[in-house]
């Protein structure tokens, strides 16, 4: 083992992931992304493409593949150090499956019933509700534990997913002993960015799944994010107000503002006071371009050298398997299974 390996064991652990089921989007980058690069130094980071997870709706085997590389790439765009973070993907590591089945049996099927977004889901796919879609909760809950992850990093709309692997793991450590860590999530405040809303209605999340318009995405050209924050949807009242309630299209655009430029939600009223929606929303436009103009170039450029981004998953996924198979080899001791 090297010494780099030994001082990164020491760390406490953080484990997160993103689905390549389309590009990413400026929600993944202010909910997730961004934090990611943060914490990068205190902590030891493994940080996953949930291609596993990304199936439970169909996907075009060319397009996923591509957008699997593609993500790698934006990862380390967006400043995460592959030589500091495991940047690797679910199905290279057996073990996620391996552990989500054994999960599966130590979760009801009341409390996956009662996830918001296998409701969602299964509304928006009606002739897909597969099972898959419905237990994807324990195959999450087998990313995390499998590291024995301290924090999980995500955006509000992974919170309940998070609270149900502290339950999962809470209950599997009942009847076993401490076998897992049982993690907390680590959510920016809702004003930092960590619920996104779509541009064309601020009362529902931005998703990678929003029609034209609605979403931005890391890889958009600058004349498309432009225009898409030009269409913004506001309100008729003319003011630059931060108010979630009455004004949720304002105020999903002041914090996507705050999130690229650090400005409060008080220099922004006052640095717009006076002013029309128009100049406000090509601002933010603005500032999202310039955010998103490096970390473009630089996932271009990287997209080029395919060696590179292989030698980068692959070496990392063999350092994940080797933590994650620790994990699974104690549980299997402890299900009663005979060792090989
Ligand atoms: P996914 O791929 O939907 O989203 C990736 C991350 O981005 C955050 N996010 C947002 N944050 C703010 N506003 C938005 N509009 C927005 N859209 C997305 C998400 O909260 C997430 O943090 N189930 C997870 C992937 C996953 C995972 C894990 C995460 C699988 N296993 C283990 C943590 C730990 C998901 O679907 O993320």
């Amino acid at each position: 083992m090297t010494e780099l390996t030994t001082q990164k064991e020491k760390k406490p652990v953080i484990f997160s992931g993103m689905q390549p089921s389309g590009a990413l989007t400026l929600g993944s980058f202010t909910g997730a992304l961004k934090n990611w690069v943060e914490l990068q130094d205190e902590y030891d980071c493994f940080y996953c493409i949930v291609d596993l997870h990304a199936i439970t709706t169909r996907q075009d085997p060319a397009d996923l593949r591509r957008r699997c590389l593609e993500q790698i790439a934006q990862y380390i765009a967006c400043g995460l150090d592959p030589a500091k973070n495991t940047l690797f993907l679910q199905s290279h590591v057996a073990a996620h499956s391996e552990l989500a089945w054994i999960l599966n049996c130590y979760t009801m099927f009341g409390e996956l019933s009662r996830m918001t977004q296998f409701k969602d889901k299964s509304a928006r796919n009606v002739d897909n509700i597969n099972a898959g879609l419905f237990t994807y909760p324990t195959l999450m809950a087998a990313d995390i534990l499998l590291y024995q992850a301290d924090l999980v990093p995500v955006g509000e709309d992974q919170r309940q997913h998070v609270e149900l692997c502290r339950d999962i793991a809470l209950r599997f450590n009942g009847t076993h002993g401490d076998v897992f860590t049982v993690p907390s999530a680590f959510i920016p405040k809702t004003t930092e960015g960590a619920r996104v809303m779509s541009l064309i209605d601020p009362t529902r999340k931005m998703s990678k799944s929003e029609p034209t318009g609605g979403c931005v995405y890391l890889l958009d050209k600058p004349e498309i994010i432009l225009k898409s924050f030009k269409r913004a949807v506001t309100d008729s009242d003319g003011e630059i107000r931060y108010d979630v309630k009455e004004k949720p299209g304002v105020s999903n655009l002041m914090s996507i503002y705050s999130v690229t430029t650090g400005r409060t939600f008080e220099q922004i009223e006052s640095e717009f006071a006076g002013q029309g929606y128009g100049a406000f929303k090509e601002a933010v436009g603005e500032s999202v371009v310039e955010t998103f103009r490096p970390i473009r170039e630089k996932a271009e450029a990287l997209m080029q050298d395919k060696t590179y981004l292989t030698q980068v998953y692959t070496d990392a996924a063999n350092h994940a398997a080797r933590v994650a198979d620790r994990t699974l080899k104690k549980v299997q001791k402890k299900m009663g299974f005979v060792a090989k």
